[in-house]
């Protein structure tokens, strides 16, 4: 793949037909570098300063990160801010958890959609945060020259700290600004980035599920696809401007830029351009890396998730109230899990292992014909390989461990959060000394009343009968998967008791636990006992699961310091195999760009996906009888009065889009804008054909999903009536070109009329 497009660029050069990129998340300091020339090409209308700029307001301003957490890492999705009102637009599945939090039966959000009306509606979001990036400096120079070539693992780490902290708090300006310093292209580069961090974030608005997630499992990763799947937040400062916590004197934020929204409608072939989190790509994964993959690492994790969301589906479809609890964490774990299906079938259809093992074959030989690259490089490949190899063996011990013990049932996991309580009434059985005691006892008082802080947060969306169900699935797994030898002895009893009917020994386990409810949770923490802990079954089982994990992992050959060296040496060898190659780092939760074009494709032979759907198309899946595919009223009567306002376009309104853009997990959210900087569109998705994507770009196959700006602005204004928010945006219409100059005519007195 990578040679191909290598190729590909080639002949475009000695050719001299427009360059069209499309794979590539690039950085945004070297856009003038590497970028913009080709993007010029490609239609571009910015200047570099109007993309990236540190000292004026430039497009990268508008670009918002999202953590859960005061950090700007880990981004779960990208915003982009749209008023110079912090007006923010993001996915509805990247605000899916934060509007269920929101919800209960008496105020779901998820089903009925959310609209703040006015500013004081707005609600904030503990936890949540939006990031935006102040500057980056690559600050390579600055570390590996005084890192010796040789060192590596812990002392190696150590060493970069040592350096990236200084450096790091240099940066941060007394708190003003939060420093990041990653690395990137396997350790050979290091880029620092610093950020704005502001906390309160708070939601605006949402279409109901049957609008931002329309279609549901079915259509994720799908096209074509019809869903409106955007959600509205705002982000406020304190009055001076700075980031603060929520606090009701916050006002909203004063941005120093956001995007404009055009509302031309998309053509095939215009220009294209994602900026936004892209959260992680392996795109040199060798053909020994894709080797394990695919028989070591997802078959198990698909077969875990499969049954804890048969598991959770029975239970959500028969009650509602455990429909919103378990919501979003339905959504998260049938997402990973459709991915992972997807990634098997795309590395298979795309002989994607060939494809890479051909690749290494040319690095092999390049490096035996040079003595010094084989002193170098020589032994780099097999590291890696026996690196995969040995690995595969105990991993999907180490993945049903994981999974289906110690992260089971949600019982298992909360019951582990006791365990610093058991330490403290261990400590304070065994002192002697009244007044070292008096001392014990204060710190088992402050950690029972953190405890009982934490009972809300535990239950609130939790269902005992499902869990239960849950545990008796995951353990029924972990005993046909795990070796006996590793079996907790308690399970091994229970089995044993009751003839491995694993319902009866969940009904056992959640009956006699004390923190199955939260009535049984608080009257255990009036009166704790170290005793009743100990007899517990789920704090035992908790313990043992995690004893086996950690069995499971000290049992695994992880592969260390040789191997991660062996990794940054490919990577640096790779790179000098093919020194005019353009090469843009791995996706890790920093800021990059991607460009490319409005595309349609050919998913197999015969058959032609164009680039737009239409509401015609949502109307056409409706399905009363499907929760997946139920259309709003409200919806259908405007498709059927054709009432589209200024969004609809001849009579159509268009939904989504598709566009070649280079994009993976993180960017969900991000802003797809026109040659101008101007607001075309929300990434959502990517396409079943490409599910491989992180491994390998597929130019021909491989597609972004956006959700088209007519229908976000649509839904708000026509259909929530949300029109004070389509008055905070900025938007653009081309003019229609002048009319043409009037054309003198002769005036012809007779015509001649043929008989
Ligand atoms: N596939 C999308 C992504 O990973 C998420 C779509 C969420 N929708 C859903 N039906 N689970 O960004």
């Amino acid at each position: 793949m990578k040679k191909l497009s290598y190729l590909f660029i080639f002949v475009i050069l000695i050719s001299g037909i427009k360059v069209k990129a499309d794979e590539g998340m690039w950085l945004p300091i070297f856009l003038e570098r590497l970028n913009y020339t080709d993007m010029q090409k490609m239609g571009l209308q910015l200047t570099p300063e109007e993309i990236y700029s540190v000292n004026n307001g430039s497009l990268k301003d508008a670009i918002v990160g999202l953590s859960n957490g005061p950090t700007p890492q880990g981004f779960f999705c990208t915003g982009e801010i749209v008023s110079n009102e912090g007006l923010l637009f993001t996915n509805h599945h990247c605000g899916f958890g934060n509007i269920q939090k929101h919800s209960d039966i008496d105020h779901d959000y998820l089903a009925d959609g959310f609209w703040a009306m006015s500013r004081d509606e707005e609600l904030p979001n503990e936890g949540l945060s939006a990031s935006i990036l102040y500057r980056m400096e690559d600050v390579t120079d600055s570390i590996i020259p005084n890192i010796s070539d040789t060192l590596a693992g812990k002392d190696r780490s150590a060493a970069i700290g040592e350096i990236t902290s200084r450096m790091k708090k240099a940066a941060s300006e007394d708190g003003k600004y939060n420093v990041v310093i990653k690395s990137f292209f396997s350790g050979n580069e290091y880029y620092m980035f610093v950020y704005e961090v502001y906390t309160d974030v708070r939601l605006v608005g949402a279409p109901p599920s049957s609008i931002g997630k329309f279609g549901g499992d079915t259509d994720n990763w799908m096209w074509p696809r019809h869903t409106g799947d955007f959600s509205i937040f705002r982000v406020y400062t304190a009055p001076d401007g700075s980031p603060a916590e929520y606090s009701e004197e916050n006002v909203p934020m004063k941005p120093k830029h956001h995007l404009p929204i055009n509302l031309d409608p998309v053509k095939l072939n215009d220009f294209s351009m994602i900026w936004g989190f892209p959260g992680g790509t392996e795109r040199n994964l060798t053909s020994s890396g894709i080797e394990f993959k695919v028989n070591s690492y997802y078959p198990p994790i698909i077969e875990v998730f499969g049954k804890k969301l048969e598991v959770w589906k029975e239970h959500m479809s028969q009650d509602k109230e455990v429909k919103i609890k378990y919501a979003s964490n339905y959504a998260g774990i049938a997402n990973g899990w459709k991915l992972f299906i997807g990634q098997t079938k795309g590395i298979k259809d795309l002989d994607l292992y060939n494809e890479k093992k051909a690749f290494e074959d040319e690095f092999q030989a390049w490096i035996d014909s040079d003595e010094d690259r084989k002193a170098k490089y020589g032994n780099v490949l097999e590291i890696i390989d026996q690196s995969n190899k040995d690995k595969s063996d105990g991993y999907s011990v180490l993945i049903f461990a994981s999974l289906s013990g110690i992260g089971g049932a949600e019982l298992i996991g909360y019951a582990g959060d006791f365990s610093a309580l058991a330490t403290f009434m261990e400590k304070y059985k065994e002192e002697k000394d009244k007044s070292k005691k008096e001392k014990k006892q204060e710190k088992i008082d402050k950690e029972v009343q953190k405890l009982k802080d934490g009972i809300p947060s535990q239950f609130k969306n939790y269902d005992m009968a499902t869990d239960e169900d849950v545990f008796a699935a995951m353990t029924e797994l972990y005993v046909k998967n795990i070796p006996a030898d590793m079996h907790p002895e308690l399970l091994v009893d229970l089995v044993k008791k009751y003839k491995s009917d694993y319902k009866a020994i969940a009904a056992y386990v959640f009956d006699k636990s004390n923190f199955s409810t939260e009535a049984k949770v608080m009257a255990f923490l009036d009166k704790p006992s170290l005793k009743t802990l100990e007899k517990d079954p789920a704090y035992i089982l908790t313990n043992e699961f995690r004893s086996s994990l950690m069995a499971a992992s000290a049992n695994l050959k992880q592969g260390g310091d040789e191997l991660k060296t062996a990794n940054r040496l490919y990577v640096e060898g790779i790179r000098k195999m093919q020194p005019d190659k353009k090469f843009y780092p791995d996706a890790n939760s920093t800021l990059r760009f991607s460009y490319g074009e409005i595309l349609d494709y050919y998913p197999k032979d015969a058959v032609h996906f164009d680039y737009v759907t239409h509401l015609s198309g949502v109307i056409a899946k409706e399905d009363p009888e499907n929760d997946e595919f139920i259309v709003p009223e409200k919806l259908v009567e405007l498709y059927n009065a054709k009432d589209y306002g200024p969004y609809g376009q001849d009579g159509k309104m268009i939904v989504c889009y598709l566009s070649n853009n280079d994009i993976t997990g993180g960017n969900s959210g991000s802003p797809v804008m026109n040659a101008k900087g101007e607001l075309k569109g929300i990434a959502f998705d990517g396409n079943w054909e490409a599910m491989s994507s992180d491994i390998a770009f597929a130019p021909k196959l491989q597609r972004t999903i956006v959700v088209d700006i007519h229908y976000v602005l649509f839904i708000m204004d026509k259909f929530a009536g949300a029109k004070h928010l389509v008055d905070e945006l900025t938007i653009n219409v081309t003019p229609p070109p002048p009319p043409p100059p009037p054309v003198k005519m002769e005036i012809v007195d007779e015509v001649e009329v043929v008989e």
